[in-house]
């Protein structure tokens, strides 16, 4: 797929002597926790944000399975503000991207590079750590600075999901000031297929009491591939797009029947319109149809022919260079971020180790693909009432837009909020609708697929207007409990119902998780194996509403979030008043 193997962490380390392994272990300090970085080369002055890199160890030496993070404190309160933890796409690109071409702080100065000096950079006034914590992680292993002794045999859907939940739990250890934040786990591009396990998984092992406690909230995906039939809908998109054709459309639905992935080899009228479709395409940038075209030469020319079949590996291209990239590329930047990532004083500056191969923007071959979609996950994630926050560049044609409403479509929530512009300088800057599975949906008009590098204005004002932003912030002490309390309803005529409450106390850092259920009983296992009940309460639906939002902890574990999140749209609260 990729030009030349690059000498990877794990070539390395098999070539090194014995006596320079040695040599590593006794004079290379490995340190636990990560280190501060207050300068960058290229970057003038003093970094004006907090920034932090260091390796969490998943394995059991202290030169195997090291995983390389970037985390960015809010520049507005990183104590009460959430704590991202971020994965981009690839599978196997590094998260450096998000940081530094997407949504972190830095930006590279698009400027004339000719090898005697650094790339310079600049700030990124529309970064989302304007509003939160982020950690950006390397993984899967192989994947920018995270190494592991044998790369190959860790790298899949599932180990990544694996890698990145042991990872985040560590990181909570060396970070318990952290603890409290609400948590949310951001991917885009590929990593919609990972990220929902990955939110699963964790769900899962709050639930059986694995420490730390993580004060999970929910999710957010930009352009995520999920049931990896979206090039199926490329068609359909382009042809809107005005692309191709009406006829060839018509077509290309009568000979193909819906299936543009697996074609019949006999079934030489689809290969045909598919021939002509790519030859209308052939010169399109796919990730942003605006965008100009530039001649990827990482790619052999078949390639390049196949790339708008490409299903799985969304970002297999553009990440390594025989030549310099036109500058009004956006590839130029993805080529001044390697040359800059591979300079020494860089990598002393992010406290990279020594053994630390060649950084590729990209690794996505040796890659195992076994999640096929992670459609169930978000089913699951519904169900449990996690909130999120999906978005799509409405420009991108290797997930378009159609293919994520599709999937939301079939979770069959319900509509609360429905689709109407959402604004920026009193301009339309995208659409929105919301279901009641606390989910949001969201386009960025104009933006391609990764939305807040094409979109960054718009991508902050999308991020900071969401209820991850936007919800009130944590208690770290909860305050003592509303034992009996008078509510306002606007509605009052409505019959309120009546609900059981169980405080689960699973104290980590102070937090108490609001547990709901019926009446009738219906609910189960929430604290773990042997329910802990501090304190049981029945109150009208105006009670849980101000419990959840006392606590900050809508809707974590509850069980009917669809119903919750429809019962508080009902209620419009506007006044409590206690008694
Ligand atoms: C290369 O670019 C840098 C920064 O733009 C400049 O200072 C330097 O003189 C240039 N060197 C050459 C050889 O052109
Ligand atoms: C979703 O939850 C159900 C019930 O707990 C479980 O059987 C199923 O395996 C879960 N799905 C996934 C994809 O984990
Ligand atoms: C959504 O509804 C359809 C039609 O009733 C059903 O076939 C499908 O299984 C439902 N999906 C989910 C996730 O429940
Ligand atoms: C919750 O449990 C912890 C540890 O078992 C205990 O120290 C704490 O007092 C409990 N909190 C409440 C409010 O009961």
């Amino acid at each position: 797929m990729m030009a030349p193997p690059s000498p990877y962490s794990f070539q390395i380390i098999m070539l090194l002597s014995l006596t320079t392994l040695l040599h590593i272990a006794s004079h290379h300090h490995i340190q636990a926790a990560g280190s501060k970085v207050e300068y960058l080369p290229g970057f003038d002055g003093p970094l004006p944000f907090q920034l932090e890199t260091g390796y969490v160890g998943l394995g059991d030496t202290d030169d195997d399975l090291q995983v390389f993070y970037y985390f960015v404190e809010s520049e507005n309160d990183p104590k009460n503000d959430p704590l991202i933890l971020w994965l981009t796409g690839g599978p196997g690109c590094s998260s450096f991207s998000g940081l530094a071409y997407q949504i972190g702080p830095i930006k590279f100065k698009i400027e004339e590079y000719n090898g005697s000096s650094l790339p310079n950079l600049l700030l990124r006034p529309q970064s989302w750590t304007k509003v939160s914590n982020i950690i950006f992680v390397d993984l899967p292993f192989g994947t920018g600075f995270s190494y592991a002794k044998d790369v190959i045999s860790h790298r899949s859907d599932w180990k990544l999901v694996h890698h990145t939940h042991q990872f985040i739990r560590k990181w909570f250890i060396e970070h318990p000031e952290f603890l409290s934040n609400k948590f949310y786990m951001g991917a885009d591009s590929y990593s919609g297929i990972p990220a929902p396990a990955i939110v699963h998984e964790i769900s899962n092992g709050n639930d059986k009491g694995l420490h730390p406690w993580i004060n999970l909230q929910g999710y957010l995906l930009g352009n995520p591939t999920t049931t990896k039939k979206e090039p199926n809908d490329r068609i359909p998109y382009v042809h809107g797009m005005a692309l191709i054709s009406d006829e060839l459309f018509l077509s290309l639905q009568r000979n193909c029947k819906g299936e543009y992935m697996n074609i019949d080899s006999q079934n030489h009228l689809c290969l045909r319109d598919m021939q002509y479709f790519q030859e209308c395409l052939s010169r399109i940038n796919t990730f942003d149809i605006l965008d100009i075209y530039c001649e990827d030469n990482s790619l052999k020319n078949n390639e390049a022919k196949q790339r708008v079949f490409l299903s799985e590996i969304v970002e297999a291209s553009r990440s390594s260079y025989l030549s310099v990239p036109a500058m009004d590329c956006q590839i130029y930047g993805f080529f001044l971020g390697t040359q800059w990532a591979n300079d020494a004083s860089v990598r002393k500056a992010l406290h990279i180790r020594e053994e630390i191969g060649k950084w590729e923007r990209c690794y996505t071959t040796d890659f195992d693909y076994d999640i096929a979609s992670s459609f169930e996950f978000h089913v699951n994630l519904s169900a449990k009432g996690y909130r999120s926050l999906i978005y799509s560049g409405d420009h991108d044609a290797v997930v378009p837009f159609s293919s994520t409403q599709a999937w939301i479509r079939a979770l069959n929530y319900s509509i609360v909020d429905d689709w109407r512009p959402w604004f920026l300088n009193g301009q339309v800057a995208g659409y929105t609708r919301t279901y009641a599975n606390q989910m949001t949906f969201a386009t960025v008009k104009g933006a391609g697929h990764t939305a807040p590098e094409y979109k960054p204005d718009e991508g902050l004002a999308m991020f900071s207007s969401t209820t991850i932003t936007t919800a009130t912030t944590t208690t770290t002490s909860p305050p003592p409990l509303p034992q009996s309390q008078h509510y306002h309803h606007r509605q009052k005529k409505k019959k309120p119902q009546t609900f059981e409450y169980w405080i689960c106390n699973r104290t980590l850092g102070g937090d108490i998780t609001v547990k709901r259920g019926r009446r009738d009983g219906e609910g189960g296992r929430w604290c773990g194996e042997r329910p802990s009940f501090l304190t049981r309460a029945a109150a009208d639906s105006g009670e849980l509403e101000f419990l959840l939002q006392r606590w900050n902890l809508l809707n974590t574990g509850t069980r009917a979030g669809s119903e919750s999140s429809q019962l508080m749209s009902e209620l419009e609260l506007d006044s409590v008043a206690t008694r």
